[in-house]
């Protein structure tokens, strides 16, 4: 595949690795006992996905000279924790949203007993595709290990499952509460909620690609950046973006959700993704000529449509 920089087409690049990913997905998640769980919680992986964060995880290892396929293993675990937190997220408790992906969501399709389990389901057995990665010749016991640690707290109550919980106890038009104290909610959301997986799929795959402590400083401040920009234009395609393309209804505005776009307006959000995209790029100079896919996937995170 194409690695020299200055022929390369990210939107050639992302659909070929989208292949490759899938069918390490099918293969880790075959049809078996009881068929109805495992039927949804394939019907929410094959729902068509960007896989931004198997990708994040294969990229992590290439840029710091590891081998993309030794990976995948953990690769599709961080889309099994991404996909659970969607089914979740798109619960009648929580946004009660009907579409995702294009497709009716989880509870609408099998019903809110099915749509739980099957996020618990997805949840659990990342964690052993992450320990099944052990098992790859060249990768260590030791960085497995630091993977998993990594993940348990990125995932969890510290990373993304705080983010949710504030985000659930935030309200765009609680307007007794100071602008400075919604500011800070927000970007603990956002830092929550979304960042911490993105960076932990980047880091997890530099982790086991042996990456220098210098090689992981820039990666984390690249996913910092990159991360925040994509939850922001997340909530910028909420309002203004197509809804058939998206593949979600977008119901920020009925939840009275405190986003970016309700607490500093759209021409604002959008200036400051890009603001972060350019810092991103900036953060990678240490990887020299390798850095060119990780720069045009920063500019596409704010270029991208759905
Ligand atoms: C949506 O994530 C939820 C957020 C964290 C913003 P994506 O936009 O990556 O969703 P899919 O995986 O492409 O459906
Ligand atoms: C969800 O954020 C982040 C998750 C951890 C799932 P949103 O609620 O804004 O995501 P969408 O817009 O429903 O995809
Ligand atoms: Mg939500
Ligand atoms: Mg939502
Ligand atoms: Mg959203």
């Amino acid at each position: 595949m194409g690695t020299s920089c200055s022929d390369f087409d990210l939107k050639k690049y992302l659909p070929e690795k989208t292949i490759v990913i899938n069918i390490a997905l099918n293969k880790y998640l075959q049809e078996q006992y009881p068929p109805l769980l495992y039927k949804a919680m394939r019907y929410s992986i094959f729902a068509g996905g960007k896989r931004l964060r198997p990708f994040l995880v294969l990229e992590g290892a290439r840029v710091c000279g590891g081998d993309e396929k030794k990976v995948m293993p953990t690769a599709c675990a961080l889309e099994y924790i991404h996909t659970y937190s969607l089914i979740h997220d798109d619960l009648p408790a929580m946004d009660n949203d009907d579409y995702r992906r294009g497709r009716l969501t989880s509870h609408k399709k099998f019903g809110e007993d099915v749509a739980i389990l099957a996020g618990d389901a997805l949840l659990t057995e990342a964690f052993g595709l992450l320990a099944a990665n052990a098992a790859v010749k060249g990768i260590k016991i030791e960085q497995v290990l630091n993977v998993i640690t990594l993940v348990s707290g990125c995932a969890g109550g510290p990373g993304m499952i705080g983010g949710q919980l504030i985000d659930t106890r935030q309200s765009s038009d609680s307007s007794q509460e100071k602008i400075s104290a919604k500011k800070q909610a927000l970007t603990y959301i956002h830092n929550h909620k979304t960042v911490a997986l993105i960076k932990a799929s980047l880091l997890a795959g530099a982790i086991l690609a042996k990456a220098s402590s210098r090689q992981l400083k820039a990666l984390t401040v690249y996913a910092e950046k990159i991360g925040l920009s994509f939850q922001i234009m997340d909530d910028v395609l909420d309002v203004i973006g197509n809804k058939k393309k998206l593949g979600k209804t977008g119901s920020d505005r009925q939840n009275k959700k405190l986003t970016y776009v309700s607490l500093y307006g759209l021409e604002w959000s959008q200036k400051e993704a890009a603001q972060l995209i350019a810092e991103a790029k900036k953060a990678i100079t240490t990887f020299g000529r390798k850095k060119y896919i990780l720069a045009a996937l920063a500019d596409y995170i704010v270029e991208r449509e759905y």
